[in-house]
């Protein structure tokens, strides 16, 4: 059977035009101006409505292990919540246990993902280093199509590598295209300021915030920077939060480095003052980095529009507020980091950026999905075009919706954008040409997702030497 979308506004990275687009098996197979269905064809209409390639999240932490618990969704809950929200490929990290092979760690997460309703690939996160993680590489990248891995500069005893241990994953990472993550704040001092404040007494949510400043967040993607460039690797700055550390990124992109940077949607729209709530709801706002002071807002919205960041990413990092952001309660290190926010990552870069006039209808693909593509290596996803996957978000601009957790697919009790309106309604996803949100329910099965082998290199040079990345002059203020 095919499928025909018509009447469409198909907005690709590039350009923005009326068509039809005929889908057969998995693939985009036509794109024209008028195309004629036979009486067996599936019709979807989208009239006054937006067809965008479907959104890539490459920062997800399903079924994650972190401060001893564990992500409140799945790969099922969670690339559910993902598919109603206009996501319909992740990068997940996996997270190998103490003294574990890469390798294992890798088939492991192949197996939990096999769960999942849209494409999943993997990160592999390094969170120890030994000679046989060098060996391990050039196997993870060439047999497990494993184009990126992760390192952090914080979370030390847990996960955190030293220089060193940086310099030489990242050189050989280099060597094979590999592009290294980099969680960037200063672990040490990071430590150091929290275990001084709970000395004096400070317990309180707004404490995550004040013991993690902008400067150890500068500092460290400096540093990662400055070791990238050693080492001839490219590298990507996973969630940068503030003016400072974006700073880093331009300097080291006008030096030549390969470096993109990510920001996410609680750094765009929320701010410390979430952290400073009675009764314990800040514990719901805690995430590393921290939010920041509002009028840093402004400076990584002008950073996407400029190109200076790349991507937007979720950090989905659910946990549930009840039980699991209380186990710090009396203890502000000991709430687990992250928020949800794989769900409406979409909608709100759509809403803020798009509706909003901070970037145009082009630069939101760009940012959701183009550029997470190249950069990531995915094949056939990323664009509206023939040949591609018909991975597809259809979205009325007509409609509003209000984000509350009582409609949420995510499987966690509270939403960090509970209350907001956001203009614009997702309703209808496809997957590889497959509907899975009709009307904005979800009606695909667990299990249909494909593990992305990824590729290295070629794709993502190509964005770096964009005109627009040639441009790293721009003042960012
Ligand atoms: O607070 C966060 N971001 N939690 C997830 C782990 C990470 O640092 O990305
Ligand atoms: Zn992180
Ligand atoms: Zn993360």
């Amino acid at each position: 059977m095919k499928t025909i979308i018509k009447n469409g506004m198909v907005v690709t990275s590039g350009s923005t035009f009326k068509a039809d687009i005929l889908i057969q098996g998995d693939s985009i197979t036509s794109i024209s101006s008028d195309i004629t269905p036979e009486p067996s064809d599936k019709i979807i209409d989208a009239e006054g409505q937006y067809v965008f390639p479907g959104g890539i999240d490459v920062h997800t932490h399903l079924e994650w292990p972190l401060m001893d618990t564990e992500t409140a969704d799945d790969f099922v809950s969670g690339t559910r919540a993902a598919a109603v929200g206009g996501i319909t490929s992740i990068i997940n990290f996996t997270k190998p246990k103490k003294g574990a092979s890469l390798i294992a760690t890798q088939e492991e997460w192949i197996e939990k993902g096999k769960k999942s309703v849209i494409d999943y690939g993997l990160h592999a996160i390094i969170n120890e280093y030994s000679d046989r993680v060098l060996e391990e590489l050039p196997i993870l990248a060439e047999t497990y199509g494993v184009g990126s891995i992760k390192l952090f500069m914080a979370y030390k005893g847990e996960m955190m590598v030293n220089d060193l241990e940086m310099y030489k994953i990242m050189k050989k990472a280099g060597e094979l295209g590999v592009i290294t993550n980099v969680h960037a704040e200063n672990g040490d001092i990071i430590d150091e300021m929290i275990a001084q404040a709970l000395a004096e007494g400070n317990t309180d949510p707004i404490y995550h915030g004040y013991t993690r400043p902008t400067i150890m967040e500068a500092e460290a993607t400096g540093r990662a920077l400055a070791i990238a460039e050693a080492a001839n690797a490219p590298i990507y700055i996973v969630h940068v939060s503030c003016s400072e550390a974006l700073e880093k990124v331009v300097e080291a992109k006008k030096r030549g480095v390969q470096a993109f940077a990510e920001t996410c949607p609680q750094y765009l729209v929320l701010d410390i003052s979430y952290l400073d709530q009675p009764n314990f709801e800040g514990g719901k706002y805690v995430c590393s980095p921290p939010l920041r002071e509002k009028w840093n807002q402004d400076v990584l919205w002008n950073g996407l529009q400029t190109g200076m960041i790349s991507v937007a990413g979720s950090d989905h990092c659910p946990f549930r507020f009840h039980d699991q952001k209380a186990m710090g309660k009396d203890n502000f290190s000991k709430i687990p980091n992250g928020l949800p926010g794989l769900e409406d990552i979409f909608s709100i870069l759509y809403h803020f950026g798009v509706h909003e006039g901070r970037i145009s209808l082009n630069q939101f693909v760009e940012i959701i999905s183009t550029n997470p593509a190249k950069i990531f290596g995915i094949p056939k996803k990323g664009d509206i075009s023939i040949g591609y996957d018909a991975d597809l978000v259809i979205l009325n601009p007509n409609g509003s919706r209000v984000i509350t957790s009582a409609s949420q697919y995510q499987n966690v009790d509270y939403n960090a954008y509970e209350g907001l309106e956001v203009q614009g309604i997702i309703t209808n996803v496809l997957s590889r040409g497959e509907v899975i949100v009709k009307d904005g329910q979800f009606i695909g099965d667990a299990g249909r997702g494909k593990y992305l082998h990824r590729n290295r290199r070629h794709n993502r040079d190509s964005l770096f030497h964009s005109p627009k990345n040639d441009q790293a002059t721009e003042t960012i203020r």
